[in-house]
């Protein structure tokens, strides 16, 4: 049902915002993993502090989320259920709407308080690299959140970039996606820790 609801959104509008029926116990066991990996930061659990495109240099005036990439074989099962639903949308992206999708990566996310992700693209349309990113997602788990908390996420019209045409609150369960090149976003400054899953499936 969720799936049939994201293929028809981005066949529509190039992107879907859905709330994903997780249980309240899945979403707090994917949230405390990552909030005990980012706490206790060992070298097997590390989190970075991402870079900006090609450029693997902090730029913190840009983004200032830490991530912490996940490895197929390093899945816990809360971690896994996730990344079956996405294996499962995958198959439905290449069936349904003919996207040609090699496979997905994703990891967590953490934006400390006060940090936020400036206005971006996450996939430029002439690139030609090894991935091309084709469709982006974001599963947000932060329970109790309001916007007062802030750390919306904005996404931009694609003809008109000064245009927002959806701000989301990154409240549990709930999940974006959108075409990769096609929709500028930006994350705005969050008042409280903020987590998600943050991925993109490629071709
Ligand atoms: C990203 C991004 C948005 C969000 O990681 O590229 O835009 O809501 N994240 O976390
Ligand atoms: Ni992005």
């Amino acid at each position: 049902m969720i799936i049939e609801n994201i293929l028809k959104d981005i066949q529509s509008a190039g992107f879907s915002v859905q709330e994903i029926a997780f249980t309240s116990d899945h979403i707090e066991d994917l949230r405390g993993g990552v909030l005990n990996a980012y706490h206790n930061n060992s070298s097997e659990s590390a989190f970075k502090r991402a870079g900006v495109g090609r450029d693997p240099t902090v730029q913190e005036d840009i983004r200032g989320d830490r991530i912490h990439w996940l490895q197929k074989e390093k899945l816990n099962p809360s971690q896994q259920k996730v990344w079956d639903f996405l294996e499962t949308l995958k198959n439905h992206f290449n069936k349904e709407l003919f996207l040609g999708l090699k496979d997905f990566e994703t990891h967590m996310t953490v934006y400390p308080k006060n940090t936020f992700y400036k206005k971006h693209i996450d996939q430029f349309k002439d690139s030609n690299g090894d991935k091309i990113r084709k469709i982006s997602f974001i599963i947000y788990l932060n329970e109790e959140w309001t916007n007062e908390d802030g750390g919306q996420l904005n996404l931009y019209d694609t003809n008109d970039q000064e245009k927002i045409v959806r701000t989301v609150i990154p409240k549990s369960g709930r999940a974006v996606f959108f075409l990769s090149a096609d929709f500028p976003h930006e994350v705005l400054e969050t008042k409280k820790e903020r987590v998600s899953m943050t991925g993109w499936f490629y071709t």
